[in-house]
Order: structure tokens, then C-alpha cells, then sequence
């Protein structure tokens, strides 16, 4: 090859290279997974007409580039002014700034399906939309909404059906556990008594369990609100300390508490839920704890230096030098039923609750739990969650509990009249039995129309209600008796299914007082005694 042929085949080689080029985005264009159709405006960008569109436009749309070419688009997909992408064309072949258009459903007589458009202005002036089909995933999408609401009905069902089933087992344990109690108190022989004390004890973990299985329940189905009153921390944990005490007397574990002195001890918030927090994480160290030590540490951290408010973040350590938990099943030790070692739920007992109703009782706070731990050494449980510091007075729970304890059991509350307005016969033969060791005269209403009519002929000096009954709750009764009968008779709710809602009802429809079910003796006569009077 000579020099002067170089010369002579320039624009050749230019042209073979530039269609070399060409097919090269040609193809690019064809095989894209993505679908493109290239438009140019008429009637001054208020329509537009197809240009070119690849193959994957071609299978998506079940058109042919051939067919369409040269027609307007909204000839070919009528639907397209509804489905919103005419505008965004006209927008972007008016303004050049390119656009997405969110997922939508295209519908007309021939196709339906979700597209999600991007759309961009060429320097020659005509517009591209560059487009999926995301039909199918938009299907799948919602088939998982649809699991999903699903699901969530059936965990509402389920905790619906537990909080029944709960309060169902309640009402009837309450009556074993009063008769019990009272035929502990009749003429026994030792070994009888110490049948009923097994009796009683298995009932109290029972009722536990019940208790523990409402409460998940309620934090189920989001039912539990949290309160916001003054309460005395340090003494919440001492109380709760002194209860565990009594767990490992027989063990060789020392039980300590320190609460520095530095930290202030009245804080406003939720005293039963912060109780339920500690008293699980007691319960756990004791019960797996054979020797050495279980540690309570109180200390506070201040959330921010420039929050001006009196919030605090607390943080509660509890440790032990029990059997640990092995780090593989640290995570799982916080789940619902879950327990490290399934065979200790023969040796320790347990329903494997506790942790996880902490655990949702803690995020309901905004708190958090932390662990640490290693097998054979002992485990450390941390624990924070934020409380304003509180001033004023003790809240309503607390102090009321400290009047109640002044009071003596073996009281005498000879000729008092009391009506006890209760549907289960059982239960109602209970308390009545109660009442009359105490030197009540007893009469019983069996629903709240009873109860009604029963007040208006006889003067008593208390009414026990129940709230859910036959025929008129006690709702009702307690406002009919306000409004029409006695101002001043004292009327107590008894509830075996009581939320703070229900509490609030009750105090709302002229009641003065609540006492839940199962009934504990001492407690019941305590409230008795406080509104008979004289007693304290
Ligand atoms: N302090 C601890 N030391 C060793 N293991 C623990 C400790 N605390 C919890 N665990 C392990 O975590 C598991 C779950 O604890 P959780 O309190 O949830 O249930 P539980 O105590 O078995 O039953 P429940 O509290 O419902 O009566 C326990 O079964 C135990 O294996
Ligand atoms: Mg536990």
C-alpha cells in the first residue's frame, strides 16, 4: 500500500467507523433490559409521535416498532393523559430538565400494568422515555401486604383469645385460692395444712403465669398506656428487694442494693412498670443464682447538658454470679416463651415471659436492656430508661398503699352492712364467707338491677361491685345508685379484668374504690377497713 492511498480512503474508513458506531448503539438500544421510546413533539409539544422503540418496549407493550412508527402517542396508548405521563412529556419537551414519574397503573381497552417512566429532553429536541414494566413485582408487593395485614389479624386475634382465655382462668382460680385460704384457717391437721400450702402455692405461681400472659397480651395489642406519677425509686427496689430476700435465705448469696446518695429518689413516671422491669430481673438472678453474690446498682446519667428540663436517664445494673447464659443464646433469651435451656424449665420453672415482657415493657418507656454474660460466671443485666424528676407528692398508688398498711388485719366491723353484687355464685359465696368472719352483715345481689332495687330498701354501709355483669354491669348500677338512691354509700369495683381505662370508668361512674380479683385477703379487708371507717 502506497502513501497516496492513505490519503484517497480517508472518508471511507470515517464512514465505516461511524457505522460501525451506529450499530453498536443500535444494538445497545435493541438489548437493553429497560424499555426506551424515543418521541418528537407536533402540535407544538402537545403531542408526541413514536420515533423508534426497542425490543423490550416492543414485548412489554405486545407492539411492533414497525406498527407504531410515525403515530401519535396518544392514539396508540389512549390512557396515557389519565396515567399522568402526558404532562410529564410536555413538561420535559418544554422545560429540557429531565423527570421521573413514579410507579403507576397504565390501563386501557388492550393493556393494563405499573410502569415507572424516566424521561429526558435529547439536544435535537426529542424526547426519550426510558420505562419498566414492574407489574409483576407491584403483584408481589401487594400479595405481601395483603400476608401482612394477614398476620397482623391473626396476632390480634391470638391476643385477644390469650387476654380472654386469661381472664376466664382468673375469675375461677380466685375462687380456689379463697377457699384455700379459708379452710386453711379451720380445724386441720399438719398434714392437711400442708397440702393446702401446696395448693396455695401452686396456685400463686399459676396466677402468675396468668398474669404474666395478660400483660403480654395487653403490650400486644397495645393496650397498655404508661402513667405518669411521682414515685419514691429507691423505695420501689428496696420493696422489691425485700421480696427476693426470701428467694435465696436458704442459699449462700448475698443480696446487696446500693442506691448512691447523690441521686435524687423522686422521679415522675411509671411506678408498675419500672416494679414489673426490676422485679423480672430479681426473680431471673435469684432463681439462677446458687452462691456468691446478686448486685443491685443504681446510677444516673444526664441525657443532654443543655436540656433544661429535669429528665433523667437511669440506669439499673443487676448482676449475679448465677449460671450464666451461653453467648449463643444470649439474643434468643429475649424472645417470647424462649428460655436458654429448655430443660431448665423443669429444674427452675418458668414460662420464658418475663425478659420479653421486659423487653416491650422497656421500648414502651423508651428504654433499653442490655446483657452481658458468660456461662458458669454469672450474667449482668443493664438496664435505662428516662424519668423527669419529680416534686410534689407521692402518687396516688404509693400513698394509698402506705394508709392501707396501717391498718390491722383482725378487725371486727360488727353490724356493718354490706351488699356484695357479684354474678359468679362462687366467687360471691367467697366473699361473703370473708365478710361474715369479720362481723358483716352480708347480703348479695347477683347483676346490677339487684343491686339497684336492693339499695333503695336497705341503708348499707358499702357496696362491693362487680363491673361485668348480666342484665346492668356495674357500670351503670354504680351511676344509677349515685344519681337516684345515696350519695354517700361507699361503692367499690371489683375486677378481675381491670385496666386503667376500666379504673378510670369506674371512679368516673361515682365508685370510690378498686380492689382486682384474685382477691388477697389481707389486702381486701385493708380496703374494707378504710371505708367502713374507725380502723388505722
Ligand atoms: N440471671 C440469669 N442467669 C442465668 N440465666 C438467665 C438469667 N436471666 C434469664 N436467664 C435465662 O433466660 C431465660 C429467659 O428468662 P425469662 O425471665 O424470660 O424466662 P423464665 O425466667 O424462664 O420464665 P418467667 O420469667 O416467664 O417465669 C431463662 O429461662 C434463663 O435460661
Ligand atoms: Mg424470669
Amino acid at each position: 500500500m502506497g502513501d497516496q492511498g492513505k490519503t484517497g480512503e480517508q472518508p471511507a474508513k470515517e464512514l465505516k467507523i461511524l457505522q460501525q458506531q451506529v450499530s453498536v448503539y443500535e444494538a445497545v438500544f435493541d438489548n437493553m433490559k429497560n424499555a426506551v421510546a424515543i418521541y418528537k413533539a407536533v402540535d407544538g409539544g402537545k403531542d408526541f409521535v413514536f420515533k423508534k422503540i426497542n425490543h423490550a418496549s416492543e414485548r412489554i407493550e405486545r407492539l411492533r416498532n414497525e406498527d407504531i412508527a410515525g403515530k401519535r402517542v396518544t392514539k396508540v396508548f389512549p390512557g396515557i393523559k389519565e396515567f399522568g405521563l402526558l404532562d410529564v412529556f410536555r413538561r420535559v419537551w418544554k422545560t429540557g430538565k429531565a423527570e421521573e414519574h413514579p410507579v403507576v397503573q397504565y390501563k386501557d381497552d388492550r393493556i393494563s400494568g405499573w410502569r415507572r417512566n424516566y424521561v429526558y429532553k435529547l439536544p435535537a429536541g426529542d424526547i426519550v422515555a426510558i420505562y419498566e414494566d414492574v407489574t409483576e413485582s407491584k403483584k408481589y408487593e401487594k400479595m405481601l401486604e395483603k400476608a401482612k395485614q394477614e398476620a397482623e389479624q391473626a396476632s390480634r386475634t391470638k391476643s385477644q383469645f390469650l387476654a380472654n382465655m386469661s381472664h376466664e382462668i382468673r375469675t375461677p382460680m380466685n375462687a380456689i385460692m379463697g377457699f384455700a385460704d379459708l379452710l386453711k384457717e379451720t380445724k386441720i391437721t399438719a398434714e392437711q395444712k400442708g397440702y393446702i400450702d401446696t395448693i396455695l402455692e401452686s396456685g400463686e405461681l399459676l396466677v402468675n403465669i396468668i398474669n404474666d400472659i395478660l400483660d403480654l397480651s395487653k403490650i400486644e395489642a397495645g393496650e397498655i398506656r404508661l402513667e405518669e406519677i411521682v414515685f419514691d425509686l429507691k423505695e420501689v427496689i428496696k420493696s422489691l428487694v425485700s421480696m427476693v430476700e426470701h428467694m435465696v435465705k436458704d442459699k449462700a448469696v448475698d443480696l446487696t442494693f446500693e442506691y448512691p446518695e447523690d441521686i435524687p429518689t423522686k422521679f415522675k413516671g411509671d411506678p408498675t412498670r419500672v416494679k414489673q422491669v426490676i422485679i423480672n430481673l430479681l426473680n431471673n438472678a435469684a432463681k439462677f443464682t446458687e452462691k456468691g453474690y446478686i448486685k443491685i446498682l443504681v446510677s444516673s446519667e444526664q441525657p443532654d447538658i443543655h436540656d433544661i428540663g429535669k429528665e433523667r436517664i437511669i440506669k439499673i445494673i443487676v448482676k449475679d454470679s448465677g449460671i450464666g447464659i451461653p453467648a449463643e443464646k444470649q439474643k434468643q433469651v429475649f424472645s417470647a416463651f424462649s428460655q436458654a435451656d429448655f430443660s431448665s424449665t423443669r429444674k427452675y420453672g418458668g414460662t420464658g415471659l418475663g425478659l420479653f415482657i421486659v423487653k416491650r415493657l422497656l421500648n414502651l418507656m423508651g428504654g433499653s436492656i442490655e446483657l452481658d454474660s458468660r456461662e458458669n460466671k454469672g450474667s449482668e443485666f443493664t438496664v435505662r430508661f428516662t424519668v423527669q424528676e419529680g416534686d410534689g407528692d407521692i402518687g396516688h398508688i404509693k400513698k394509698e398503699f402506705d394508709e392501707d398498711r396501717k391498718t390491722e388485719i383482725s378487725v371486727s366491723f360488727s353490724g356493718k352492712k354490706v351488699l356484695i353484687v357479684e354474678d359468679d355464685a362462687v366467687n360471691s359465696k367467697l366473699i361473703n364467707i370473708l365478710l361474715r368472719k369479720t362481723g358483716i352483715i352480708t347480703d348479695s345481689a347477683f347483676n346490677g338491677k339487684e343491686a339497684c332495687e336492693k339499695s333503695r330498701t336497705t341503708d348499707y354501709d358499702l357496696i362491693l361491685m362487680d363491673l361485668s355483669m348480666p342484665v346492668k354491669d356495674g357500670f351503670e348500677a354504680a351511676q344509677d345508685i349515685r344519681k337516684n338512691i345515696s350519695k354517700n354509700v361507699p361503692i367499690i369495683a371489683l375486677s378481675a379484668y381491670s385496666s386503667k381505662p376500666d379504673e378510670k370508668k369506674a371512679f368516673d361512674c361515682g365508685m370510690n374504690d378498686f380492689i382486682h380479683k384474685p382477691i388477697n385477703h389481707e389486702d381486701f379487708i385493708r380496703k374494707i377497713a378504710k371505708w367502713l371507717g374507725g380502723m388505722g
